[in-house]
């Protein structure tokens, strides 16, 4: 376990799991690589490889941020050619989704962590090395009341690929 990649997640619930898996199922065009169910998620923050030394601060990131929960609607799918990630995201999501990863980059540079510096473009990897797919409207949006956060490390080389470590609730 060390050295492992880390990174803040939204975890799907499984009714929301099995909806991901119903809108990936009926997207056309070869599907390439699919994420092994369990392993569906929505990422916050990409950590990376976090050393022993800094990893206590990393696995308390998330304590008393106080945030609300929040809804969010998933409601387009679509992908990205040139990474060839398929993706399914909400077109639009509250202020919370956003401070929520503000705060928790706040928490990892207090951690001596500098966050990516990629912009923040919430969406769930459906599948990876996969033909391009119109972007659309989903004829059925997949809602998700989001009530908690995670902590999660990759697995390299496991199927699933992803291990939740540590979860706290949005109240
Ligand atoms: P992706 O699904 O769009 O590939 C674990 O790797 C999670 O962190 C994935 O959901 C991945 O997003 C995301 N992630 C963000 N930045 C990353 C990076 N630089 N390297 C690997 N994964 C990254």
């Amino acid at each position: 376990m060390v050295n492992e990649r880390m990174f803040f997640a939204l975890w799907p619930p499984a009714a929301v799991r099995d909806a991901l898996l119903a809108v990936r199922a009926g997207l056309p065009g070869a599907a390439g690589r699919e994420n092994h169910p369990l392993d569906l998620h929505l990422t916050l923050v990409f950590v990376g490889a976090v050393d022993p030394e800094r990893r206590p601060c990393v696995e308390a990131a998330g304590d008393g941020l106080a945030l609300p929960g929040f809804e969010l609607s998933l409601d387009e799918s679509g992908d990205w050619p040139r990474a060839g990630i398929r993706w399914c995201r909400p077109g639009t999501f509250p202020a919370t989704l956003p401070a929520l990863v503000q705060a928790l980059q706040a928490r990892l540079r207090a951690c001596g962590i500098s966050p990516e510096p990629r912009p923040f473009r919430p969406h769930v990897t459906l599948a990876r090395k996969a033909a391009a797919t119109p972007r659309n409207p989903l004829p059925a949006p997949v809602p998700w009341s989001v009530r908690e956060f995670v902590l999660a490390a990759s697995l390299a080389g496991r199927r699933p690929a992803y291990q939740v470590l540590r979860r706290w609730p949005l109240t």
